[in-house]
């Protein structure tokens, strides 16, 4: 799913990864099938998003903060709580309430679009350099193929 990008860099790694995350929301709101396929694209689009956020919070943000980006990493973590918190909505509502999902998704599009909106000019510049060569070359690795760890929840969620 992710190549990493032109530079390899992790920064290119994570924007190309917010454009592929929005694109497959485009996606599932542009279909009108119910059928199984579209619904697992989605779920996978949310696995991706919380991998996406995982490992922001685990590798990325704890070395930007100890480089002083204590303000810009304490709105992420926030942000990424209601990312969270509306994921964990949709997979209710696949479940118990379809015709919510499609306007939730929608939402999630808002979200992303004023989080990435910050993200990537404030942060993302100075990811490479807090984490060095190594570090964001196994980081990029992580986004071609890792997995969260099971029962991993963001810190600002919820739920
Ligand atoms: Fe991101
Ligand atoms: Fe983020």
């Amino acid at each position: 799913m992710q190549d990493a990008g032109e530079k390899g860099t992790l920064a290119s790694a994570l924007e190309q990864e917010h454009r592929e995350i929005d694109r497959a929301i485009e996606d599932y709101l542009a279909s009108s099938d119910d059928d199984e396929s579209r619904i697992e694209a989605l779920e996978q689009t949310m696995t991706a998003l919380r991998r996406h956020i995982y490992l922001e919070e685990e590798f990325l943000f704890p070395p930007l903060r100890d480089a002083g980006f204590v303000a810009p990493v304490f709105v992420m973590l926030r942000e990424h709580g209601e990312l969270w918190d509306t994921m964990g909505t949709i997979e209710r509502e696949l479940a118990d309430d379809p015709a919510e999902v499609p306007g939730r998704c929608k939402w999630l599009l808002a979200q992303l679009a004023k989080h990435n909106a910050k993200e990537e000019p404030i942060l993302y510049p100075h990811a490479d350099g807090v984490l060095g060569a190594p570090a964001s070359a196994e980081l990029v690795t992580f986004l071609e193929r890792g997995r969260i760890p099971d029962g991993w929840v963001c810190a600002g969620a919820s739920a």
